[in-house]
């Protein structure tokens, strides 16, 4: 989604904010543009189309300088990709605006705008949002109070950052239902949609909550106001992660340095929080222990890949904690009559805590009488974590790969730590707990282990490169695991993927099997091998090419139109885990082999903000 950067600096600002849009463009965008302020009171603009090396093309051949500025990644919602549309957006020659968000209310403000004789310029919703406070400057002639005014007009979720030439050491920044951290520097001050984006210039950061507008100024002043206008004290938090998660390393891409993060990262998703033989359920929080002997039922609300990692949960806590679960996306959910049984704990899950459906989804659910609320989450200081009663992080470091890989398994584990201290409090055997939290610990060491099959997968391949299309299969918990290895497949390498729970085969979809038609099958060795294997057979009956992922001990054999790759013994529970990564590497590879943009695919964005 769109990105915000904003810097008062002591020096030129143009290599922070040309660098901050850098940092951003995992989040997906398909134009920048930047606004420096001048010494001697000049806005300067500058746009493009594309890519920010575009933007860096056009700095380079008329390079902006000054000490204030703003810059933007948009992801078109109003209005096409264009120059035209493109941000920073100007209210005549002074004023200039960046927005993350959609202003729902902006046709009628427009109108109003003509009326009042303000020109429009592009088709985007952010226009009304520049005029506006231009406005509104003009009876205040004071930036933070007029754009304080225009707020309380408008309908819709935001981020934004705003100049104006009379105050050219000044930023006003603002976050309604879209996020914005503020950059505390040494004499400066920053504002970007998140941490990343700044890390070049400071760790320490304010996370701005909802309503809160914010004025930096030279020197590094940083004054927060909440929604009734008062300044109020944000803590600074320094950003643990450190600056490597910016770079790639000694990888082609992100993803697939995340997707090789993974055995730390479970690892880190796990540490403190096993004891000996069960899980610590205060890692959930000093009131959880009480809190959960008091859940009957639980609502998990989750959208893309963490809508998967909720639905292989619901398998989980069934079985082991005895808690029925229902699962739901996020925007179906927030739009439905829910009916909350007494005792339903819900939670949810998002890498990134900024979703807008998930966050939205929270917010209802406030209303609906629910015990309590859990968000499983990424990101600290996000949105989600801090409006819910209980919060489990899930430690995977940022993720800038718009495939979500190790934000999903660390999803995961945590939703295991959930099963495990939820059976605890549901009398749980403590056998079979003490056999979980081993089976947890050797995790990290299995799941190098099959990251170690990468070549392996590698020659698999070569099978999708020239297909249109795959169908995955899996049973059981592993459904979610095949509903999410296609997700990945279509999101990075464009080939159009389904996933169905091997059984449903035959009620409808063995139609579409042909030579044409690759089969990917997850078979861990578990209580529904045969049937899978059936399901299996009818699927090479008609031509099916099959690749299957199976446990080392299932007895499978290569022969034509069938590749098997074996995957090392894991605890039946814990094969979700496992068996997720044979096939994110097979969709990174797949994607590699078709020379897409791997790591910022066609149309997408890492963190969905508006609706
Ligand atoms: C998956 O690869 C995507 N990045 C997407 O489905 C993602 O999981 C979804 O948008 C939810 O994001 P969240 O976890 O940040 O809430």
């Amino acid at each position: 989604m769109c990105g915000i950067v904003g810097a008062v600096a002591q020096r030129n600002v143009e290599g922070i904010l040309l660098e901050g849009l850098k940092r951003l463009e995992y989040r997906g965008y398909d134009s920048a543009g930047m606004a420096v302020l001048s010494g001697d009171g000049r806005l300067q603009r500058s746009r493009a189309v594309g890519k920010v090396a575009a933007l860096e093309a056009c700095l380079a051949a008329e390079p902006m300088t000054g000490h204030c500025g703003i810059a933007h990644t948009r992801w078109a919602t109003h209005g096409r990709p264009t120059e035209d549309n493109a941000h920073p957006h100007l209210s005549g020659e002074r004023l200039a605006v960046v927005h993350n968000g959609i202003i729902e209310n902006h046709e009628v403000l427009r109108e109003e705008l003509v009326a009042a004789g303000y020109r429009f310029t592009s088709q985007t919703d952010t226009e009304v949002v520049a005029h506006l406070i231009d406005r509104d400057y003009r009876h205040s002639q004071d930036l933070l109070s007029a754009v304080q005014s225009s707020l309380a007009r408008l309908e819709g979720a935001y981020a934004l950052a705003v100049v104006h030439a009379d105050e050219p050491d000044v930023v006003i920044g603002a976050r309604q239902g879209s996020p914005l951290v503020v950059g505390v520097g040494i004499d400066e001050a920053f504002i970007g949609s998140d941490p990343l984006a700044l890390l070049q210039v400071t760790d320490r950061f304010i996370y701005l909550q909802e309503g809160d507008l914010v004025r930096l100024a030279d020197g590094g002043r940083i004054d927060v106001y909440d929604t009734s206008g008062r300044t109020v004290e944000r803590e600074v938090d320094t950003f643990e992660h450190g600056d490597g998660a910016a770079s790639k390393g000694e990888y082609r891409h992100f993803m697939l340095k995340e997707i090789h993060e993974q055995p730390a990262v479970i690892a880190a998703a796990l540490e403190g929080r096993l004891g000996d033989s069960a899980v610590l359920v205060e890692s959930f929080g000093p009131e959880a222990r009480a809190l959960f002997e008091r859940v009957q039922q639980i609502h998990i609300v989750a959208c893309g890949t963490s809508y998967h990692a909720g639905l292989v949960a619901r398998y989980w806590l069934e079985r082991y904690a005895g808690v029925p679960v229902q699962v739901e996306v996020a925007s179906e959910y927030r739009y439905r009559q829910v009916v909350v049984p007494e005792g339903t704990l819900f939670v949810t899950l998002s890498q990134s805590g900024e979703t807008a459906d998930t966050l939205a989804a929270l917010r209802f659910a406030r209303e609906k009488g629910y015990l309590a609320s859990l968000a499983i989450c990424n990101v600290p200081g996000s949105s989600l974590v801090r409006e819910s009663d209980l919060t489990l992080m899930t430690q995977a470091g940022p993720e800038i790969g718009v495939a979500s890989t190790k934000a999903f398994t660390t999803q995961l584990a945590a939703l295991m730590l959930l099963t495990l201290a939820l059976g605890r409090s549901h009398g749980l055997d403590e056998a079979i707990q003490s056999e979980l939290v081993n089976a947890l610990r050797g995790l990290p060491r299995l799941v190098e282990r099959v990251l170690a099959l990468d070549e392996g997968i590698e020659a698999l391949s070569t099978g999708f490169a020239e297909k249109h299309h795959a169908l995955f299969l899996g049973r059981g918990a592993h459904f979610p695991i095949a509903l999410e290895g296609a997700l990945k497949l279509k999101e990075i390498s464009y080939i159009h993927a389904e996933a169905y729970p091997a059984g449903e085969l035959k009620h409808g979809p063995l139609a579409l099997v042909d030579s044409e038609m690759p089969v990917i099958a997850v078979a861990p060795n578990d209580e529904l091998l045969d049937k899978l294997k059936s399901n299996l057979q009818e699927v090479r009956a008609r031509g099916g090419e099959l690749y299957v992922f199976a446990d080392e001990q299932v007895s499978l054999a290569e022969e034509p139109g069938i590749r098997v790759l074996h995957l090392p013994h894991v605890h039946e529970a814990l094969a979700p885990l496992l068996y997720t990564l044979p096939l994110q590497l097979l969709s990174y590879h797949v994607a590699v082999l078709k020379g897409t943009d791997v790591d910022q695919p066609r149309n997408l964005a890492k963190s969905v903000t508006v609706e």
